[in-house]
């Protein structure tokens, strides 16, 4: 593992979350979706598991298979919900998901692969009436400031919410509502982001000054410049 990595790695192990998220967006999601309390759902790129509690809560007597491709998210998601019959954890890539399911959860993480190709690749893992939830990087203006340009750099592909359902449209599915993630899910990921580079400041070699310090600009970003861009969380289905 590279310097760089591994300071990744001592900056996010054992995080709650690994993106920004609250309960509200999935109980929102599923209800937008129909999902009934028996539904089969899948936390695609589920990080160290923080969305699963929310989707049991909209899913009581059904089960969730979460998976991500991260051995510690997954161990994370596992140590949390191992006892758990309704839950099942996989290291597994979400460019192929098995099984199929009623409700695609996936926060965070469509952007892999890109809107129009996950949701190609996921339609054969959905059951008949089944729905994809997703948020997905958002500007929410045409005008954002150079900050914000700048914190978005490596992801050029990233478009506005007309550009998002274009998108979606043009992998056959229709958009059935979306909102704008809330500031208090992006606090509930910069929160504990915010604690951790404080405890990890003293002492931190260069490759963990430069991943702390780019952490830290990131929220300090968000925080400034938050009406320009955040995620879009959106609700679809095959056509
Ligand atoms: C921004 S995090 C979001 C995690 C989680 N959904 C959350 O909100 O806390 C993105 C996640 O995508 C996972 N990931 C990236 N590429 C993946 C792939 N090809 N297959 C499965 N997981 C992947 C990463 O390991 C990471 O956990």
């Amino acid at each position: 593992m590279s310097a760089y990595f591994e300071a990744f790695f001592a900056l996010h192990r054992d995080l709650p979350r690994e993106g920004p998220g609250e309960a509200a967006d999935v109980a929102w999601a599923a209800s937008v979706a129909g999902t009934s309390a028996t539904a089969q759902i899948a936390d695609v790129a589920c990080g160290p598991g923080a969305d699963i509690a929310a989707l049991l809560a909209a899913a009581p007597q059904g089960h969730v298979t979460a998976l991500d491709k991260t051995a510690h998210f997954v161990d994370q998601a596992r140590a949390g919900w191992a006892p758990d019959p309704r839950v099942t954890v996989l290291k597994a890539d979400m460019a192929s998901i098995a099984n199929s399911y009623d409700l695609i959860w996936c926060a965070g993480a469509v952007y892999f692969l890109g809107v129009t190709e996950a949701l190609s690749a996921w339609r054969k893992s959905l059951r008949p009436g089944g729905s994809i939830a997703f948020s997905e990087p958002c500007w929410f203006t045409d005008a954002p400031s150079d900050r914000m340009r700048a914190m978005w750099a490596d992801y050029p592909a990233m478009t506005d919410a007309a550009g998002i359902d274009a998108r979606v449209e043009a992998a056959g599915y229709r958009t059935l509502g979306t909102r704008r993630v809330s500031d208090a899910a992006w606090e509930a990921y910069y929160g504990p982001l915010d604690a951790r580079i404080a405890a990890l400041r003293p002492g931190a070699d260069a490759a963990l000054t430069q991943v702390l310090d780019e952490a830290e600009e990131e929220a300090a970003c968000w925080r400034a410049h938050r009406r320009e861009a955040g995620y879009l969380l959106s609700v679809v289905a095959p056509r």
